[in-house]
């Protein structure tokens, strides 16, 4: 019978088999960070370039940009970040502990209450009326609900009197906003058009984050719409759409996604909406989608002093574009396909296997090769060869066969070919599918042509 599946084992999972490893963990660890091990840093690389290919390869009038993690400080104060940019943070007094209120409420709500649009009063009448205590030591004596600015800050400049404040971005869109009129001369593009990119950005998060839900440095992967005000409520329509079929085409299931409609909209806002996933800790966001109306390049023209104004090429009308934000996080997402993917299967043979059902394009390894002998491996590590060209592929001559396509299962390797004393003779391959368990026979010059159809994204 298959148990509930829980964070701590995709954790387990994710430590065991070179998912994720907490961060800095020889020290004890660094809280909210995490580093992707050996075949977690694929899976990730994998869900970016399944986006970029998705948003930015497929989309012609989307262009890409990398821009820098430090910005001018004016930025962020034209964004509005320095002065509103906050969490509402509160303390037990019992152990000293910080939490983001907002958080807490929707933890203990198992993500069925939205405290995103709650004040600070409302925060705590509900954490009163439920009585709600301290996650770590279980008291209820909670200091009052105040700001904390979440952005962190570092210096730059060589003699400390003179340095100046700057911040890490806590979002890559400013990146985008900044660079609006350069990319739109230099593509000669043309509105509606998009700018995208993937970055780091950071947040000082004061809540325990969740595994990789929430984490204090994480990358974005979002991308600006420009738009005409009359256009715009189709495309932000259009974006929902798309952003719902991009991750349900990378394995997310239908019955684990819903809109969320945000009821308060932040005062510059047309709309908002999040895509949210039924995590192991609840329903919660898994990415946004936001009507940003003019207010990004009209706060940027306000502090640059540089005109933000396109002039439409067929009617000399020059105006400020609308914008619609896409905005989702590459580590969130990772997460979310890692629970997605993880099942516990109970075999004809009375015996289970852990296997992680990624789409093909996403999965670490393509394809591992397996000599059934340590004796074959001289033929196996020749098949290695031709492979690694085309696919990232794992080599394993330890242990059982048994053991070893179980190994595969667990990181979720769509293919397995095992080189066995028939394919010295005929130049064949037994190619096992990690999904059905099914082999076939396959000549080895075949090999690249079947996995390349069957690992793609479209
Ligand atoms: N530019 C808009 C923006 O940054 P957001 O809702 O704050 O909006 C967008 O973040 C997405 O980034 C979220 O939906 C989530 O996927 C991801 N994200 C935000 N904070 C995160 C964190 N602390 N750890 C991991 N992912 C995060």
């Amino acid at each position: 019978m298959k148990t509930k599946l829980t964070m701590d084992k995709i954790v387990n999972l994710c430590k065991n088999r070179g998912f994720v490893f907490p961060g800095s963990e020889i020290y004890g660890g660094f809280a909210n960070t995490w580093d992707f091990g050996p075949v977690g840093v694929e899976l990730k690389n994998n869900v970016k370039k399944a986006w970029w290919k998705r948003f930015v390869q497929e989309d012609p009038t989307t262009y890409g940009v990398d821009a820098s993690i430090l910005m001018n400080p004016r930025v962020w104060e034209a964004s509005g970040h320095v002065q509103n940019f906050g969490d509402p943070q509160m303390d037990c007094k019992q152990c000293k502990q910080r939490f983001r209120a907002d958080t807490v409420v929707e933890n203990h709500s198992k993500g069925s209450v939205s405290a995103e649009a709650m004040t600070n009063e409302q925060l705590e009448q509900y954490i009163a009326e439920h009585h709600i205590c301290c996650p770590h030591c279980g008291g209820f004596n909670w200091t009052p609900i105040r700001k904390f600015n979440p952005m962190f800050i570092t210096s730059r400049g060589t003699l400390e009197a003179e340095a100046e404040k700057v911040y890490l971005r806590p979002e890559t869109c400013q990146g985008e906003y900044v660079n609006f009129l350069n990319v739109q001369r230099t593509a000669r593009a043309k509105v509606p058009f998009a700018i995208a990119q993937i970055g780091k950005s950071f947040r000082n998060e004061i809540t325990p984050g969740n595994f990789l839900f929430r984490t204090i440095e994480f990358e974005q992967m979002e991308l600006q719409k420009f738009c005409k005000e009359d256009d715009s409520f189709d495309i932000y329509d259009n974006y929902k759409q798309r952003a719902l079929k991009f991750v349900e085409d990378l394995g997310l299931k239908s019955e684990n996604l819903r809109f969320h409609d945000h009821d308060k909209l932040a005062h510059y806002a047309k709309a908002a909406c999040d895509i949210q996933y039924n995590f192991p800790i609840g329903w919660q966001e898994l990415n946004g989608i936001h009507h940003r109306g003019t207010w990004d390049l009209s706060r940027h023209q306000e502090y640059s002093g540089k005109s933000m104004l396109y002039t439409d090429p067929f009617t000399n009308e020059k105006y400020i574009p609308n914008v619609i934000e896409y905005s989702i996080g590459a580590d969130r997402l990772t997460l979310a396909l890692l629970c997605q993917a993880y099942d516990e299967e109970e075999l004809e043979n009375g015996e289970s296997r852990v296997v992680m059902h990624f789409h093909p394009f996403i999965a670490p390894y393509k394809v591992a090769v397996l000599p059934l002998q340590k004796n074959l491996s001289d033929k196996a590590k020749e098949v290695l060869q031709l492979l690694s060209k085309e696919f990232m592929c794992d080599y394993d001559e330890a242990g059982s066969i048994g053991k070893r396509y179980r190994r595969q299962d667990e990181i979720g390797t769509p293919y397995a070919v095992t080189i066995d004393f028939d394919t010295l003779e005929d130049n064949t391959v037994t190619l096992r599918d990690r999904d059905s368990m099914e082999q076939i026979r396959l000549d080895i010059d075949e090999l690249i042509s079947y996995i390349e159809e069957r690992v793609k994204f479209n």
